[in-house]
């Protein structure tokens, strides 16, 4: 699967987005060791703080499925669905990926101009406090 199709898998679920709070839509799309790919959206609540992000609803889902080796996500979110640059993801998304992935893992984004650019997990998050050190 190319970059660009696991971001069209993320735009997708960011259609299905629950954001009447914010109206910022987020999309993820992980990509498994095994080619199987588990999307997510984010769903807001009336209690703002129980808001899940994309990525963690991608991520439990994978989970709680069995899956645990990943190699790839694709983020793209924006307001009403309409993405304006990169949507990266929030500091406790990063903390739940790093207890699965690796330094190498691919982060796919979208750039101002609607480019897909990758980035290693290892430069959003380095040093993190996981299973393995
Ligand atoms: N959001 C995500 O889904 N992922 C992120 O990494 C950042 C933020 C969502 C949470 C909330 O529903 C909306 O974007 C605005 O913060």
């Amino acid at each position: 699967m190319t970059h660009e199709e696991l971001m069209k898998a993320a735009e997708n679920a960011m259609q299905l987005a629950y954001a009447p709070y914010s109206n910022f839509k987020v999309g993820a799309a992980l990509l498994c060791g095994d080619g199987t790919v588990f999307t997510g959206c984010n769903v807001e609540n009336a209690s703002y703080g129980v808001t899940n992000c994309a990525e963690r609803t991608a991520l439990f889902k994978a989970v709680s499925e069995g899956h645990t080796d990943f190699v790839a996500i694709a983020i793209v979110g924006g307001p009403d669905g309409v993405s304006a640059g990169p949507c990266y993801p929030c500091g406790t998304c990063r903390q739940a990926l790093a207890e699965f992935v690796k330094p190498d893992f691919e982060v796919c984004l979208k750039d101002d101009a609607g480019t897909v650019f990758v980035c290693k997990f290892n430069e959003l998050l380095p040093n993190s406090f996981n299973l393995h050190n």
